[in-house]
Formats: C-alpha cells, sequence, structure tokens
C-alpha cells in the first residue's frame, strides 16, 4: 500500500481551516449588518441668517434665510450610506422651503454633521392664520425628511434602512432667533 501524500492532508486541513474562517466571518457579517439599527436624522442647529416679514393684516408675508445643520447619528459597526434628497420645511400645512441634502455615508459608530442653507417664504400659505401669527411674532414651523439608505460591509452585506426626520421649531420674527428646535 502506498504511504498518504502529506500534501494531500495539508490541503484538506487547509480547505477546512478556510470554510470554518469563512462560515465566521459571514456570521460576523450578519451579526454586524443585518442587525444594524436604524441611524438617527435629525437637525442639530439652525441659526436665522436673514429674515423680512411684512407685519399686515391684508398681505402678510415673510422671507427668512435660514443656516442649518443636519446629523445623521450612525450607531452600527458598518458605515451607513444615503442618497441625495430634500429636508422639507413647513408652516401651516404648506411647504414654505426645501433644504437638499446631498449623497453621503456616515462612519460606522460617528455622526455625519452637514450644514446647509434653506430660504423660507410665505408665497403659498394663506393670509389669515399668518397675519396673527407674524403680529405675535411667533411663527411654528415643522420639518420632515426621510433618508432611504442603507448599511453596507464591504459592498457585499447590505441592509436598508430608512430613518425619518420629524422636527419642530418656532422663529422668533422679533428677536431674529430660531427657539425650541425639537426632534423627535
Ligand atoms: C407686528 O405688529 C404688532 C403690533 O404693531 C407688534 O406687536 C408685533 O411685534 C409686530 N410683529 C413683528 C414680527 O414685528
Amino acid at each position: 500500500m502506498a504511504k498518504k501524500n502529506p500534501c494531500k492532508r495539508y490541503a484538506i486541513i487547509g480547505i477546512v481551516i478556510l470554510v470554518c474562517v469563512c462560515a465566521a466571518l459571514t456570521v460576523a457579517l450578519d451579526l454586524i449588518v443585518l442587525r444594524s439599527k436604524t441611524p438617527k436624522f435629525r437637525l442639530s442647529s439652525v441659526t436665522v441668517n436673514d429674515l423680512s416679514v411684512t407685519n399686515s393684516t391684508t398681505s402678510p408675508s415673510f422671507y427668512i434665510s435660514l443656516d442649518a445643520v443636519y446629523a445623521v447619528k450612525n450607531p452600527n459597526f458598518a458605515p451607513f450610506h444615503y442618497p441625495d434628497t430634500y429636508i422639507t420645511f413647513w408652516y401651516g400645512g404648506k411647504r414654505v422651503g426645501v433644504g437638499r441634502v446631498n449623497e453621503d455615508k456616515a462612519k460606522a459608530l460617528s455622526t455625519k454633521e452637514v450644514g446647509f442653507k434653506v430660504s423660507l417664504n410665505s408665497r403659498a400659505v394663506s393670509t389669515k392664520n399668518l397675519g396673527r401669527d407674524i403680529r405675535s411674532g411667533m411663527l411654528g414651523l415643522s420639518v420632515g425628511s426621510e433618508l432611504r439608505g442603507h448599511v453596507e460591509m464591504l459592498e457585499v452585506v447590505k441592509k436598508n434602512k430608512t430613518p425619518e426626520m420629524s422636527c419642530a421649531m418656532v422663529v422668533n420674527l422679533v428677536d431674529e432667533v430660531v427657539q425650541d428646535l425639537k426632534c423627535d
């Protein structure tokens, strides 16, 4: 009987180890990516850059330019990639301004913060409640958006996640500041 070839034995051991390593990696990727949490998408700050209001009962109006910062907080061990989208500012059920979000990613276990500008105007708003709010000096706004992104590891394992932004704030028209910024 011929002696067993030791090379053959090493090759088999090598393959077994490789299979185990691949299986372990797959399980690890699975744990990291497939069980990932939905990132948080929020406004982290909003300041007034420019503001003009027409304080009249017959034709009240506003124009407000804001400097804002949005934050994408990624709690996962893999990066979160997100595409271009918009952040919509609402007043009295009407869209009054839209900010832009450019495609980007939030690295693992980190928060991506990006500044953007947005101009709001009252063109689409009915005058009735607007006149009352401008007289009171306080304008309540809500802000909404969503990121249809995914958590991705080594371009192999992907998991879709859609964090939604839902914020509210008050623009103090007299002091020209944003107050009471709150996000869910
Ligand atoms: C609008 O006018 C009223 C009354 O004159 C005043 O109390 C209010 O502060 C004014 N609003 C703004 C935003 O200037």
